[in-house]
């Protein structure tokens, strides 16, 4: 259940003399008042005796009180909380009289909701960060730009990469003429010697003719007699011219050559081997560069999507590249009274136990603003305690002079403390 203030009692705080209010448990309770009465005195003290030691005002007495301050407020839960005496010490007390401290207030008090400003401070990223934890997506949004993040720097790094890449294969040399795979000076060889081989066999063929030529200039001096064999031999003769005229040499020529020039081919094919591996790692790393950007496009709509699930705390309200916006506008385009009613909204929904909020200067909303804030904070059943500089009839009470206007003024130098107590 949302705790809420009841009553109010405060003396000799700051510019406050004495001054009493109940506010409304739902909605706003206006302390109006010129300019240096004591209005912010007034949040100041609900500030100090409900957030602890580090709220306490530097110069907390008010000047020329004999008295020190006095503070007295009833809470909806029934706890009374105090703070008086020369210390200024806390007691709190619960409904069945039992003493309790800090910590118990702590429990419900919500810090920002004493001190909105506070979270008014707050950077762009702090405050989408406050938003995002209260509604119950921030560790994964987290987690999302964490990864997001990371995905983007690798892609830049990549993408630099590629480029390099890109540009280092186009400008190496390729020479379309040259083999595909580098040339081997012993295949060359081995095919100068099969066709040296079969040269030598022609050689040999050559040889034969030869000695049948001088088998046959032998016989014809001798031999009528062997005429038969002359015959034979002449037929043999001619087939043997016959293939001889056939016979042709190859020639080694180009692979001499190419033996000669086997340093510059592979020079060639390897510079166009290597052409064609840049190539591929410049692809390569352009891949993965989209396969990135895909990445980071996915973690975007997840973000998107995670956002589109969750209640915020006030329609209007998002997230949007980490910036908190409201109605689509960011912090410093909000006019000053959405930043009110954002930053409330916000401080409500971090504990929901704290039924109050303290606003200073919320004279920046005009009259129509104002009802329809009261009426926001009045369906969200959120007591707002606020200071206005203004006398009209939209104020809750006037402070004067550290006194709520037309209220009995108090002895100031009697002191609210019995004799002996300290
Ligand atoms: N301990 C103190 N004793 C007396 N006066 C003090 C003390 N501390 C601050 N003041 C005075 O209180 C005045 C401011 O009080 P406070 O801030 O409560 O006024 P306010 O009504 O909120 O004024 P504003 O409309 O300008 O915001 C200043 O003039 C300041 O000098
Ligand atoms: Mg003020």
């Amino acid at each position: 259940m949302s705790i809420k203030i009841n009553k109010l009692e405060i003396e000799n705080v700051k510019r406050v003399k004495a001054v009493k209010i109940e506010p409304t448990q739902n909605g706003l309770t206006v302390v109006g008042g010129k300019n240096n009465q004591g209005k912010t005195s007034i949040l100041d003290s609900i500030a100090w005796a409900l957030g602890g030691d580090k709220y306490r005002p530097s110069d907390a007495t008010r000047e020329g009180s004999i008295l020190p301050p006095n503070l007295h407020i009833v809470l909806s839960n029934g706890l009374v909380v105090e703070r008086k005496g020369k210390n200024s010490d806390l007691k709190v007390l619960d409904p069945s009289g039992n003493k309790a401290g800090q910590q118990l207030l702590n429990e419900f008090v919500e810090q920002l909701a004493l001190d909105l400003p506070k979270f008014m401070e707050y950077s762009s990223k702090e405050k989408a960060n406050t938003l995002l934890k209260i509604i119950g997506v921030g560790d994964k949004l987290f987690e999302l730009e964490r990864q997001e993040s990371e995905i983007y720097n690798r892609r830049r790094t990549i993408g630099q990469i590629a480029d390099q890449k890109e540009k280092f294969a186009k400008e190496m040399t390729y020479f379309p003429e040259a083999p595909k795979e580098p040339v081997s000076a012993s295949d060359l060889i081995k095919q100068q010697q099969e066709i040296l081989a079969r040269n030598g066999e022609n050689q040999r063929k050559r040889q034969n003719l030869h000695q049948l030529e001088q088998d046959y200039n032998h016989i014809n001096i001798q031999l009528q007699e062997l005429l038969n064999k002359q015959r034979a031999i002449e037929k043999d003769l001619e087939i043997a011219r016959k293939s001889a005229l056939d016979l042709q040499d190859e020639s080694t020529e180009e692979l001499e050559r190419n033996i000669t020039d086997i340093e510059g081919i592979n020079r060639k094919v390897r510079a166009n081997l290597d052409k064609d591996k840049a190539e591929e790692d410049a692809q390569d790393y352009k891949r993965q560069y989209d396969e990135l950007t895909a990445s980071i496009n996915d973690i975007r709509q997840a973000k998107i999507d995670l956002l589109k699930g969750a209640k915020l705390p006030l329609e209007g309200l998002n997230v949007e590249d980490g910036d908190l916006t409201y109605k689509g506008f960011k912090w410093d385009n909000m006019s000053g009274s959405d930043q009110l009613k954002v930053s409330t909204a916000i401080v409500r929904a971090l504990n929901p136990d704290c039924g109050f909020v303290l606003l200073d200067k919320l004279e920046q909303m005009d009259l129509d603003t104002l009802k329809e804030f009261g009426q926001w904070l009045e369906q969200e059943g959120l007591q707002a305690i606020a200071t206005r500089v203004s006398t009209g009839d939209e104020c809750s009470i006037i402070i004067e002079d550290g006194y709520v206007a037309g209220a009995e003024i108090i002895e100031e130098e009697k002191p609210t403390w019995k004799a002996g107590e300290f």
